[in-house]
């Protein structure tokens, strides 16, 4: 049983006549010890999908009108809200991009992790655990660090601190939504680097959403694109970079910054991903693409497993 399997998720802002549809038809599986990584430009749907594993995204407006998403074999979108307390921070753990989404500005962030730790690990709630967890996610002298408030600290520092915070759950999926994309060159690199290390050491499996296609070959095992709240390919990390299928990813590799690291936003692609409501008929991807004919715009073609593990949404992508 995979830790993860998303099947077929679809999922609403709004209900009824007023309905869009933001995740249409996900379905997504990460096993154990494994990272994936979900990319796709601004507005695709990478956040809205990852928040959904513990149902964090606010209910209303969003309605999930379909699908499952099993977590350890249990669906989150059926559990009771004090499962979910349970599951958030403990066995799924999130780290956002922007620091001021996770620490509260009011507390010291040795109180903060010991939090987590009397929620999740009450035996291991002790000075000496936040020390070792600080220590762990490579804070300097963690011993006087932990009084220290999340304004004294660096943006860097700051970072560490929420994985050093999801971590204290010793969660089995860490979900990193753009973990790196305020941070300098050299941070985002040592953050990186950080988890990666964490992963192999602690065996636990990551969720990454990016923007940036350059380190997703250093990260992932797998690599799912989205585009328009659809799945359009999902391959291993090294074929789907060496050999995309997808016209849509082979634009996004096209866009990635040439600078090693670079986290620049993608802005080479022509035109935009259309919004929520206003999907065209057909492959949601034709307005835009280099090799679109016709008949794409007729009907949404099948996400289809054309080589064992490489699943692809275009019929003339290969
Ligand atoms: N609370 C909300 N109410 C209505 N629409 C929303 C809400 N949150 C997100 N959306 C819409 O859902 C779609 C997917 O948003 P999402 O945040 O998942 O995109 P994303 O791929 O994570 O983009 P980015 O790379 O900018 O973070 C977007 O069209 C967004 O405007
Ligand atoms: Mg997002």
């Amino acid at each position: 049983m995979p830790l993860l399997e998303i099947k077929n998720l679809k999922m609403d802002f709004g209900a009824g006549a007023a309905a869009l549809r933001a995740v249409d038809g996900v379905s997504l599986t990460i096993g154990a010890g494994e990272t994936v990584c979900l990319v796709g430009e601004s507005g695709c749907g990478k956040s809205v999908t990852a928040l959904s594993v513990a149902q964090l995204v606010p209910s209303p407006p969003a309605h999930y009108v379909g699908g499952e998403i099993l977590l350890n074999g249990r669906d989150t979108i059926k559990m009771s809200r004090a499962e979910l307390q349970q599951i958030r921070g403990g066995v799924v753990s999130y780290v956002f991009q922007d620091p001021g989404a996770s620490l509260n500005p009011v507390f010291r962030i040795g109180s903060q992790i010991m939090e987590s730790l009397k929620l999740h690990r009450p035996e291991k709630a002790q000075d000496a655990e936040v020390i070792r967890l600080l220590k762990l996610v490579g804070i300097p002298a963690p011993e006087s660090r932990l009084r220290n408030y999340p304004f004294e600290m660096s943006g860097g520092m700051q970072q560490r601190v929420m994985i050093a915070m999801a971590l204290a759950s010793e969660p089995r999926l860490l979900v990193a939504d753009e973990p790196t994309t305020a941070l300098d060159v050299t941070i985002q690199a040592q953050i990186l680097d950080l988890l990666r290390e964490l992963k192999q050491r602690l065996g636990m499996a990551i969720l990454l959403i990016t923007h940036n296609l350059g380190i997703v070959g250093d990260m992932a095992d797998r690599v799912a694109v989205m585009y328009a709240g659809q799945i359009v390919e999902l391959a291993p990390a090294r074929e789907l970079l060496l050999r995309p299928l997808h016209p849509y990813t082979r634009a996004l590799i096209q866009s990635v910054p040439k600078l090693a690291g670079g986290a620049r936003r993608l802005s080479a692609i022509p035109g935009n991903v259309p919004r929520i409501g206003h999907f065209p008929p057909g492959c949601r991807f034709a307005p835009r693409c280099p090799i679109a004919r016709p008949a794409c715009a007729e009907k949404i073609p099948e996400l289809i497993e054309v080589e064992p593990g490489r699943w692809v949404r275009c019929p003339f992508g290969s």
